[in-house]
């Protein structure tokens, strides 16, 4: 049954909140753990939707997977996996885009993988045309069957030297789940290298894979026969760190963000620096909020890592509501990543989306039908109203829109934000925000 929040807005958010493992690497070293030939133990696992789609999609394929109660840490166990049937696959899949990174790991250890159409938050097409290309060029047989894709490598996976057209974090991640236990030496170059790409790099390297990271965005691997498992702790959440960051200006409040690292979000302590945000960086996290003063505006573009990331403009984009000025915000990575504005400017946001690159460089998107740069001027006073969630961090945006509007605002759809955000209405509730939850009619 899906839920309805009725927010009360104006209460700054006060108070502190646990971030745990990332939900993009997490799903992805459990899909790791398929690689070897013994069990591997995961930690610092939260508990989000995408964790379970990864867990029913790996017992549908014979691995066992078993949940420490008191921590959570999870154990797999790859020993007797087996294929599994489409349909069970189909009904699985959910409307995560991970079983794509299924194939590999599949193929390695029952020759074959079924994928299905896959999900994923509409801010784009979200194709995987460079997943595919991939998987052919280690030598896989892809074929597209009703209702997904059969993937088939006779001979094994053989390593290949590969160019990804553009950094893409889940092509970078299909080539390494692939190319570890392919036949051979692969080469990477145009690879993404995001933190979370780092971790995995970490994951598969206890597992024994040879992997090394070069300065120009080359990935070298060194493939294996043989694979152990792993223990790993997984890297915190940067972006859900980033999320109730932005949610401290939101709102004028004082959020202390446990588990927020330095070292993975730099460029975004930056920005929020800039803005006028106040933080106090800690071993154990992060304190961040708002200090009473005016907030700037200020000139923003997306990219891939070490840039500004695209999963943290959405709740920023909220806080460049309340600045004195006009900011300017060019997404260079998804074509479509504005929708979420539709509602802030129905609750009063002064915003603009505009097809132009308003950016300082033209983006792969420049000269095509796509609203990605966006225009907002601020301060404006935001006002409750009826909220339909459209995406993951999009959701999260009208959240904190709507605790900070004046008045009520009825918010539906918000399961979608179970995806990525743990617990995130009891860490509201923590955080002394005034709404009530019920179930809709
Ligand atoms: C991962 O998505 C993350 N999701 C995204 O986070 C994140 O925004 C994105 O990386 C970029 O950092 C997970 O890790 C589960 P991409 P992914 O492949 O791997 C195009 C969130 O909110 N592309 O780097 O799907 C694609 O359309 C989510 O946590 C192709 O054209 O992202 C996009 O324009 C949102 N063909 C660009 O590349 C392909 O085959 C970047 O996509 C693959 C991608």
């Amino acid at each position: 049954m899906s839920s309805v929040l009725t927010i009360r807005g104006g209460v700054p958010l006060t108070g502190r909140v646990t971030v745990r493992g990332a939900k993009n690497l997490v799903p992805k070293a459990m899909v790791a753990a398929l690689l070897g030939n013994e069990p591997s133990v995961l930690r610092n696992v939260p508990e989000i939707k995408d964790v379970e789609v990864v867990t029913s999609l790996l017992q549908l394929h014979g691995v066992t997977v078993e949940k420490d109660p008191h921590t959570g840490d999870l154990t797999l166990d790859p020993t007797n996996a087996k294929t599994a049937s489409h349909t069970a696959i189909d009904a699985h899949a959910g409307d995560s885009r991970i079983p794509i990174l299924l194939c590999g790991p599949l193929i390695h250890a029952i020759g074959e993988a079924f994928i299905p159409d896959l999900g994923g938050c509409k801010i784009g097409d979200r194709p995987i045309d460079y997943h595919l290309d991939v998987l052919r060029q280690f030598g896989a047989v892809v074929e597209k069957r009703p209702g997904g894709i059969h993937i088939s490598a006779p001979g094994g996976l053989k390593g290949a030297k590969i160019s990804l057209p553009y950094p893409s974090v889940g092509a970078t991640e299909q080539v390494l789940l692939s190319a570890t236990r392919a036949e051979g030496i692969t080469e990477l170059s145009g690879a993404a290298t995001e933190p979370e790409i780092v971790d995995l790099i970490a994951v598969l390297q206890k597992m024994g894979a040879i992997i090394s990271v070069q300065t120009d965005r080359t990935i070298r691997i060194e493939g294996v026969p043989d694979l152990g498992g792993y223990n790993h702790r997984a890297l915190s959440d940067r972006n859900e760190s980033a999320s109730w960051a932005s949610a401290a200006l939101v709102t004028r409040g004082d959020i202390f963000v446990e588990g927020a690292t330095q070292r993975d979000m730099m460029t975004f302590l930056n920005t929020y620096r800039k803005v006028g945000g106040g933080m106090e960086i800690g071993d154990d996290g992060i304190r961040f909020y708002h200090k009473g003063g005016k907030l700037n505006p200020l000139v923003l573009e997306t990219d891939v890592h070490p840039g500004f990331m695209t999963d943290w403009q959405q709740p920023l984009i909220v806080a460049l509501t309340q600045a004195e000025g006009v900011s300017i915000v060019h997404e260079t990575v998804y074509e479509n990543r504005f929708g979420f504005t539709d509602a802030l400017i129905r609750m009063g946001a002064n915003i603009q989306v505009h097809r132009e690159c308003l950016g300082s460089v033209p983006c792969r998107f420049g000269q095509r039908n796509f609203l990605h740069s966006a225009v907002i001027s601020g301060p404006a006073q935001l006002t409750g109203t009826d909220i339909d969630v459209p995406d993951l961090r999009g959701g999260f945006s009208h959240l904190i829109a709507a605790l900070a509007a004046y008045g009520t605002s009825r918010v539906t759809g918000i399961d979608i934000i179970n995806r990525g955000y743990e617990r995130f209405t009891e860490k509201l509730a923590g955080l002394g925000a005034d709404f009530d939850i019920t179930s809709a009619e």
